[in-house]
């Protein structure tokens, strides 16, 4: 099938390209490399052993989109393109507003003009803010406590409006618990810029030596050891959850949002045990005070996953630290260093 990328050189859009390729579909790549570096998309080709088209461009550029669009003709888009570092959202809500919201009406108004009625979006587990219950389920309140949780928010009930007046349209909006862990080659992983805001790829720039020591925002929570806890989910299971999601859009319309995470919390503590363990380094870390926004746990309910899409994570939190040490160590720079 022919499906089209936005921001497919990204940390998880990489991966899922890979099996995409892998499952001999026709892709192309939509990003701006605002985040990111061809080179992973270099390494994507070698390890699939396949060629795809990359077009460097914006999705707030409808011209170039529709162009693209008019030679690739897809018949379904899988859209990761956006901004995510929440920090920088309260900074710069217009930016995160205009490159998410907008950019994500541009891309929906053209796939309209070319037919193109499946879509797949990149949400995340933020909009739902604080729990008043947990497991979240698909339908617990959505209250996000920043500006990128709105900007999910608001293309979430665009997506939702879109397909509701469109009536062939199909649209699965996936919530993304927490995603780490790298492909088992070691050749493609996250590489934020600068220094991490997330937990694991900090934890393991500690492990290679690339930073001091981890501070534990928090050892005061209502959790087992007083960290905070989170649904991580590896990358690959994620990678996963996308076929699954577009192959569920060839037989449906409407819209729904699913959640994709394991079901299974570990703690800050449990995440710095299991990397010690995978990665035979030691991760000293200093217990500091809470990080603003941060909730004490988050987890996922993820038996709708199940049963729409018969996709059910397999890997745990093991696998997902081994393979972030193999792609760390073995690329303690990044792609910066090829
Ligand atoms: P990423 O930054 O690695 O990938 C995003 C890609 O989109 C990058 O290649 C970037 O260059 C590109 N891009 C950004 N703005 C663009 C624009 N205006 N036009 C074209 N390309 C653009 O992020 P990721 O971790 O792979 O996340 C992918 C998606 O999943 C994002 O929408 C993110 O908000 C969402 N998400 C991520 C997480 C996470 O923890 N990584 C959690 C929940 C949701
Ligand atoms: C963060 C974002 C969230 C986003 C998610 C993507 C914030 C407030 N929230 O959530 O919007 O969807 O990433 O995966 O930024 N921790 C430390 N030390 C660190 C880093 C993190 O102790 O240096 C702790 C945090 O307090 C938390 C856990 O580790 O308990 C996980 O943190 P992180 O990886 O940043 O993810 P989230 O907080 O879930």
């Amino acid at each position: 099938m022919r499906i089209l990328v936005t921001g497919g050189a990204g940390y998880i859009g990489s991966h899922t390209l890979l099996q995409l390729l892998r499952e001999q579909h026709d892709v192309l790549v939509f990003d701006n490399f605002s985040n990111s570096s061809p080179e992973a998309l270099k390494r994507v080709k070698q390890l699939a052993n396949a060629d795809f088209e990359i077009c460097e461009g914006d999705i707030q550029d409808a011209g170039r989109l529709d162009q693209v669009f008019g030679d690739f003709n897809p018949e379904a888009v899988i859209h990761f393109a956006g901004l995510k570092a929440v920090g920088e959202s309260n900074e710069k809500p217009l930016e995160y507003y205009a490159q998410n919201v907008a950019g994500s009406i541009e891309l929906l108004k053209v796939m309209q003009w070319h037919n193109c009625r499946r879509i797949v979006f990149s949400s995340s587990a933020t909009v739902y803010g604080d729990a008043k219950y947990l497991p979240y389920d698909e339908h617990h309140p959505l209250q996000p406590a920043n500006p990128y949780g709105r900007t999910k928010y608001f293309i979430e009930e665009i997506i939702r409006d879109w397909a509701a007046s469109w009536k062939v349209a199909s649209a699965v909006l996936l919530r993304y618990f927490n995603p780490v862990g790298a492909d088992a080659s070691g050749r493609i992983g996250e590489d934020p810029n600068g220094i991490p805001n997330n937990l694991v790829p900090y934890i393991s720039q500690v492990a290679v030596g690339r930073l001091k020591h981890l501070n534990v925002f928090g050892a005061d929570y209502d959790t087992r050891d007083g960290t905070g806890e989170r649904d991580y989910i590896h990358v690959e299971d994620l990678a996963r959850a996308h076929l699954a999601a577009i192959d569920f859009t060839a037989t449906h319309t409407g819209c729904d949002a699913i959640n994709v995470g394991t079901g299974r919390g570990a703690t800050v503590l449990e995440m710095v045990n299991a990397f010690e363990k995978a990665s035979g380094r030691s991760v000293p870390y200093q217990i500091g005070p809470r990080r603003d926004g941060d909730v004490a746990r988050s987890l996922a309910a993820v038996e709708k996953a199940e049963h729409l899409l018969g996709w059910k994570a397999k890997l745990d939190i093991d696998d997902m630290c081994r393979s972030t040490w193999n792609w760390q160590s073995a690329n303690p720079e990044g792609y910066r260093q090829d």
